[in-house]
């Protein structure tokens, strides 16, 4: 295959594509401590923890080097909690705190490096799970240095919150990989308690008020919200005072708590978008994804919410007026703007007949049909959702239409779907993809001879698997921070992430070859644009070391990036260009021309 060389014209607009886009910041409220209202940020090129009076003055910025997560504050306590990878991307964590009124932040005990997913706070006391080569554990770590290793767990699980004696969380501990328990965890006679309203039901997030546990499940059928108090075992459904909350019928939860006169809110989720209800009362919100937690004051809502190809904005909205603020606004250039089609939420028939959910991006400097990219997304238990991201609005802006399906096991559509990849990873889930293609070109957005496939970590995986399996359909493909042998990186795995890759293979060891990408890379015709972290210890570079030697001795039309000091996720501006500009750079040369 012959292509055109990139001028100087088109290498400056991809440059300041991309200039643009890492000047458009992320936010995502965390909650109130002590007066200050505590959000994330990339404001300032790296994901950092920021605070603000209530009234959206006065901003800090509070840490500099790079965050990997936080707890939720609580307004009794100035401090916040943080987690910071200290390995340049291995994502070995160690716990932080700092004052959200401004001040040094502090390493807050002295824990060996580990993979720390899942935490609670409660003022004083930090609970989390961590996870080393070994096992996966439960920890727990005070504001005055002390810290204690509670029980080995070795689940698939996460601790959300401490409150007393307790604390709690959830995984996957009954053994069966298509359910979710709680665990109460009593520090007073530390005993470990698996919870569950009905066995096989999906039980998640668990926070604790004045004794009583608040969670989301599906054990009556749909997922709703129960309080549980583990002192007496009374299960109770919530019931509303107004009934939006119902009428809306959500599919799922993205948060939910109290206010601090203790009316309950909820964040619920359906085909994408998330609404907000105050006592069952939906408050009034543009339309999109509310990122983290809202914070209630004084008769005001703060929450910060975007779209698709709508950046992130903080809003304030007057409970009694219904009026809304701008506190923290963010704006496009008018270049990348205009470029910005129509968002469309779709519904196609895969080849089973299941109804896959599609959110579509269309461009407005290209004709239809025409170049057009299936993005597929990572987790696999997560989705594409009206929600903004650098990786879909840089490919729109740059020309082509983004085809983002929610293939089988995708999060957002109940848990029937989302345990569909269960036992099948690679299997329904990439024909989902070949299908998003196929309706591309049937409702005339994708053009047949120039359709490219990417995604990065699973959506990485199933690129590979996409252009080895279906070599046909696309016209070239980009795999990010991909799987390309599950036998080989199970090997490398700690011990959360040999648990991830039991539960997504229901232990079914034997199809861990038969779904590894590097089986089929012989198949591979068309080219191949490879990306990948030196550090990355969810997806590791070695078995792509492999299969790049395969495509070099095969001949295969590629190209391959190894990013230095860098790991799985992007917390960084810097990062985020040195994956999406060799993307861009390739997709100009290899699916526009
Ligand atoms: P993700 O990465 O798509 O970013 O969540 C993954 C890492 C590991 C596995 C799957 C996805 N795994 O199955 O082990």
């Amino acid at each position: 295959m012959i292509c055109g060389v990139l001028g100087m014209v088109e290498i400056s607009r991809i440059v300041g594509i991309l200039e643009s886009l890492i000047r458009i910041p992320t936010y995502s409220i965390l909650g109130l401590a002590d007066e200050r209202i505590v959000y994330l940020s990339t404001l300032e090129g790296v994901l950092s923890l920021w605070s603000m009076d209530k009234n959206g003055g006065d901003r800090k910025r509070l840490t500099i080097e790079p965050i990997n997560g936080a707890t939720l504050p609580k307004p009794w306590s100035p401090y916040v909690v943080f987690i910071r990878d200290v390995t340049r991307g291995q994502e070995l964590h160690r716990v932080f705190y700092v004052d959200a009124r401004g001040g040094e932040e502090k390493l807050l005990a002295d824990t060996p490096p580990m993979r720390i997913f899942g935490l609670g706070f409660d003022g004083s006391r930090v609970a989390f799970t961590g996870a080393t080569a070994r096992d996966v554990a439960i920890y727990l770590a005070k504001l005055d240095g002390s810290w204690e290793k509670l029980r080995v767990v070795d689940k698939l699980m996460f601790v959300t919150d401490i409150e007393g004696k307790y604390i709690v969380g959830f995984g996957n501990l009954r053994g069966d990989p298509r359910t979710f328990e709680l665990f109460i965890y009593d520090l007073d006679t530390n005993e470990f308690k698996m919870y569950t309203p009905k066995p096989g039901s999906q039980n998640k997030a668990p926070i604790i008020r004045n004794g009583k546990i608040l969670f989301e499940s599906n054990y009556e059928g749909k997922n709703r919200l129960y309080l549980y108090d583990p002192e007496t075992g009374a299960l109770e459904k919530l019931v509303f005072k107004h009934d939006d909350y119902e009428k809306y019928d959500p599919v799922e939860h993205d948060a939910y708590g109290w206010t601090n006169d203790g009316i309950l809110w909820a964040v619920g989720k359906k085909n994408g978008r998330s609404k907000l209800f105050l006592d069952g009362k939906l408050i009034p919100l543009p339309e999109g994804t509310i990122h983290g937690h809202p914070v209630f004051t004084d008769g005001k809502v703060l929450v910060a919410i975007s779209g698709l190809l709508k950046p992130p904005e903080i809003l304030e909205v007057d409970l009694e007026k219904n009026n809304t603020r701008v506190v923290v606004e963010n704006r496009l250039p008018e270049f990348i703007e205009e470029s910005f089609g129509e968002v469309r939420f779709v519904k196609y028939k895969s080849f089973d007949g299941l109804e896959i959910p599609m959110y579509v991006a269309l461009s407005n400097t290209s004709p239809k049909p025409g170049p057009s990219i299936v993005y597929v997304h990572g987790g696999p238990w997560s989705e594409v959702r009206d929600v903004w991201s650098i990786m879909i609005a840089s490919l729109v802006a740059m020309g082509y239409h983004v085809l983002a399906p929610n293939f089988r096991g995708s999060t957002g559509y109940g848990d029937e779907f989302r345990v569909l990849d269960i036992g099948d990873p690679g299997g329904g889930d990439l024909e989902d993809i070949v299908y998003a293609a196929k309706w591309g070109v049937n409702n005339k957005i994708a053009s047949q001879d120039k359709i490219a496939v990417m995604g990065y970590s699973y959506g990485g995986y199933m690129t590979y698997l996409a252009m080895g399996k279906y070599p046909d359909i696309w016209k070239c493909g980009v795999a990010g921070a991909g799987i390309v042998d599950w036998e080989e990186m199970y090997g490398l795995s700690d011990a959360i992430f040999k648990q991830f890759i039991e539960v997504l293979f229901a232990g079914k060891k034997e199809l861990l070859r038969e779904r590894s990408p590097i089986i089929y890379v012989d198949n591979v015709k068309k080219p191949l644009c490879i990306i990948h972290p030196q550090n990355d210890t969810r997806t590791p570079l070695k078995p792509v070391l492999k299969y790049i030697e395969k495509l070099l001795d095969k001949n295969k039309t590629f190209e391959a990036h190894i990013i230095p000091d860098m790991g799985h996720v992007i917390i960084k501006m810097e990062d985020a260009v040195k994956i999406l500009l060799p993307a861009l750079i390739f997709l100009e040369k290899y699916l526009k021309q």
